[in-house]
């Protein structure tokens, strides 16, 4: 086999709608150092240790995944940093992006960064999203149960290790939705991309109504009374529509009043292999007994029915993955699975 043969994708996967998936979410931990209001849930029953799938094994899904077709993998949580070992699995995934992964990337509360930011770089991630809802030390510690200022210094530590960064900010209706303004201002004088998101209902403890929301109409009437706004075209699969507010980019993730489902690549894999094609999905696929065993199949290169199998399985599962949100949640009793945010990381 040359090389241009090795880099080609054995399969892509693909859902009934057409959509590829380029995407994969790792969950590394359910574990929180943080108690978001839209995510944790008051009493969290944690994962046990020994139920995570290793790194070893994490590697070699990825390794898999990448095979078929995907070009970027997210590291989450919980909070990914407070996984032991999380940088040398970033460290560990580079070689893939000699067949085909083009970025790692990874989604946190920011809290670690100070300390973790230069050997994140160093292990080669890509890029870093951080949560910030609001700049008011007080609303912050209500909203999070932690201070801002570790993550306003964690967010200095990873734009001083040259990261490409951008800001999630959820808002809650009568929360912090008077943070509107104040985070443009501090995003725009930072230069980061700031992604307002709408709250989903994902929250641990089930509260979330769809009054709580504040839509993506609402937050651009805001910005309106300050600045002025332009939309950006070429949404592509990004999950937030681009718009340009005094000339700098600002997000925003609309999943309740405009969701971008109709162009997902996404798929994820929670710390204890459970497999989900949608953020919502009513039924994950527990892939953890196959992945663990994945491991000596790929490095052996023996038993192929075993891989082929997970394939099949895979393949089927991600092809029957709905439209979207709206289809799913219209068709259901509740609002979603019971499931927080915290165990699959968003
Ligand atoms: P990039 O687009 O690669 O920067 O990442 P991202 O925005 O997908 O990742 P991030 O972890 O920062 O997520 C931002 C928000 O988008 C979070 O609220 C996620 O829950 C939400 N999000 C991510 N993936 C999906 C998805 O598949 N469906 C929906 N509805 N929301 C998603
Ligand atoms: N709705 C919307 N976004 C959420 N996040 C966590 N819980 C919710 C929710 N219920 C966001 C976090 C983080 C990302 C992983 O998901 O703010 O940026
Ligand atoms: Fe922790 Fe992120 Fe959930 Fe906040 S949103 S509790 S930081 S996992």
């Amino acid at each position: 086999m040359n090389s241009m043969t090795q880099l080609q994708p054995v399969t892509i996967y693909k859902d009934q709608f057409g959509r590829e998936k380029r995407k994969l979410r790792i969950s590394v931990t359910d574990r929180c150092n943080f108690k978001c209001v839209y995510c944790m849930p008051e009493h969290p029953e944690w994962m046990k240790k020994h139920n995570l799938l290793s790194f070893e094994a994490l590697y070699s899904f990825c390794e898999f995944m990448v095979q078929r077709g995907i070009e970027q993998i997210r590291i989450t949580g919980g909070e990914p940093l407070m996984r032991q070992g999380v940088v040398h699995f970033i460290e560990q995934l580079q070689p893939l992006k000699k067949n085909g992964l083009k970025r790692i990337s990874m989604t946190t509360n920011g809290h670690y960064l100070k300390q973790y930011a230069k050997v994140l770089k160093q292990a080669g991630l890509d890029d870093l999203n951080i949560s910030l809802d609001s700049l008011d030390e007080a609303q912050f510690f209500q909203l999070t149960q932690k201070q801002l200022k570790s993550v306003l210094e964690g967010i200095d530590a990873a734009k001083n290790a040259g990261f490409s960064i951008k800001i999630n900010a959820v808002l809650m209706k009568g929360v912090n939705d008077q943070q509107i303004i104040p985070l443009t201002y501090w995003a725009q004088q930072q230069c980061f991309e700031l992604r307002f998101i709408e709250f989903m209902p994902l929250d641990g403890d089930q509260n979330w109504t769809k009054d709580s929301v504040v839509t993506e109409q609402e937050i651009l009437t805001t910005l309106k009374t300050v600045f002025e706004v332009n939309i950006l075209h070429g949404q592509g699969a990004s999950p937030a529509r681009s718009y340009e507010v005094n000339g700098l980019p600002i997000g925003i993730i609309s999943t309740i009043s405009n969701s971008f489902c109709g162009s997902c690549d996404r798929l994820r894999l929670n710390a204890q292999g459970e497999f989900f094609n949608c953020l919502f999905a009513k039924k994950g696929l527990d892939l953890g007994k196959d992945i663990r065993s994945l491991k000596s199949t790929l490095s052996k290169n023996e038993n192929p029915l075993d891989v082929l199998n997970m394939q099949n399985k895979l393949g089927s599962y991600i092809w029957h993955k709905e439209q979207g949100f709206h289809t799913i949640t219209a068709t259901s009793n509740s609002n979603t699975r019971k499931i927080s945010m915290h165990m699959i990381g968003g």
